[in-house]
């Protein structure tokens, strides 16, 4: 349990190296395993919630070794996965479990999933009931949270208008459709990131999709890819930030993922007023690109419901952002914020007021009247790394020192940023 002290920063200058996508860093391993043949991944990320994910699959029999930047994984197919003999501890990662769900679902034997404490509060019915529809059994505790078991069943495709724009919940859903009978349509909230529909295709799967449907053809099976991990867009946007606000910033970031599902943070600085260049660099199954951003003046920005998905893990730095803007940032159609690894519009609230700053939390979202002067302060980081991360951010800013307990989450997605920081600011 350690702490983590920051000060103002005189300076934030350099070009950091982004770390691996963790969204496609998950669907690497999984998609790895449930392929025939070796998969290669370059630049996987290395950090708790994927080690998580090949934990699991490991306890199922998938083999995988690092060499260098390079992983391999010997696919086992579909029918391949081991019947696990004690439960699957997919420790803080959302994504582990509740894709884990949909690839169980179709598989011949029963397998208990559980997770830390946050895990365990976070809501799985969401991937259940789908599932359900498809002819899964799964036995949920409370009927909603894990530790959860799903006991193998033969699956058949459904209609489904997905009711919240999750791409776990619709990654889970189409990794079952892969093993059920027939076609699945998903309609209603499909505009979530899209890695998985992407990765698929590299993987030798027909996803079919357009703005309104996206349909999948049971029985498909996938065979071994490389798979390139790009920069993590929500990686990089810390630096994106911290570069907006430090007088005289700038910074460098090469070879992030430009996907437009995942780019939303990008946008509204931009409208923020925020000095940002972005370089393609190049366009396989994933944009990737080149980002420069330097200080400027910022004013406030309107987040709307439909852009929510595409920068939902940014906005508690966006809270940050804008308690520096001049004049008002509204966020609406949030409310997913309140089911992350932390309720993270009280876990913003909470650090913000500590440090003088003031915000009013809506039910889906947040209301910053800005520029607001921040003074150092304690807090807790709520065992959730991107809250540690944005209010270390937030310390750049501030006056005196600013001290988050609980820092060492930032593992979860980004082992190095403390490290990254200091090298950034001195
Ligand atoms: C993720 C999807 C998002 C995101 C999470 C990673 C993924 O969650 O918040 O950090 O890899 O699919 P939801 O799908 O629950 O919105």
């Amino acid at each position: 349990v350690s702490s983590v002290s920051i000060s103002r920063a005189a300076k934030l200058t350099g070009a950091p190296v982004i770390p691996g996508d963790k969204s496609i860093s998950h669907r690497s391993l999984i998609l790895g395993a449930l392929a025939e043949g070796r998969t290669e991944v370059t630049d996987l990320l290395e950090s708790e919630d994927v080690r998580s994910t090949a934990r699991c699959l490991s306890a199922m029999g998938v083999r995988l070794h690092t060499e260098g930047a390079v992983t391999l994984i010997d696919g086992i197919g579909a029918r391949g996965f081991a019947p696990p003999s004690d439960p699957l501890d997919c420790g803080n990662s959302g994504t582990t479990m509740r894709v884990l769900m949909g690839v169980l679902a179709g598989r011949a034997h029963r397998a208990t999933l559980t997770g830390d404490g946050s895990l365990v509060k976070r809501p799985m019915r969401r991937v259940a009931e789908p599932l359900r529809r498809m002819g899964a059994k799964l036995e949920l505790t409370g009927g909603d949270f894990a530790p959860l078991t799903v006991i193998g069943a033969p699956l058949h495709g459904i209609e489904y208008a997905l009711p919240v724009a999750s791409a776990q919940v619709k990654t889970a859903i189409i990794m079952a459709a892969l093993s059920a009978e027939g076609v699945t349509h998903l309609r209603g909230e499909i505009h979530s990131r899209d890695h998985t529909e992407r990765m698929l295709a590299d993987f030798g799967v027909v996803v079919e999709r357009d703005d309104s449907v996206i349909s999948i053809l049971g029985g498909q099976r996938l065979r071994a890819a490389r798979v390139e991990v790009p920069g993590d867009p929500s990686t990089a946007a810390f630096w994106m930030g911290a570069a907006s606000l430090v007088p005289g910033a700038r910074v460098q970031l090469h070879g992030v993922s430009l996907n437009p599902t995942r780019i939303g943070f990008l946008r509204v600085l931009e409208r923020m007023g925020a000095r940002v260049v972005t370089e393609p660099t190049s366009r396989a199954a994933e944009p990737v690109g080149r980002i420069e951003v330097s200080a400027q003046a910022l004013r406030g920005a309107t987040v709307a419901r439909a852009e929510v998905p595409s920068l939902i893990d940014e906005l508690p730095l966006l809270a940050v952002i804008a308690s520096q803007a001049e004049g008002r940032t509204v966020v609406e159609g949030a409310e997913e914020l309140r089911v992350k690894e932390t309720d993270r519009l009280e876990a913003v609230a909470t650090n913000l007021r500590a440090m003088g700053g003031s915000i009013e939390v809506r039910a889906d979202g947040y209301v910053i009247d800005g520029p607001q002067r921040l003074r150092g302060a304690r807090m807790s980081s709520f065992h959730d790394h991107r809250i540690a991360m944005a209010f270390s951010i937030a310390g750049l800013v501030a006056d005196g020192q600013t001290t988050i307990d609980d820092a060492e989450c930032v593992a979860i997605s980004y082992p190095a940023f403390f490290e990254t920081l200091r090298a950034l600011t001195t």
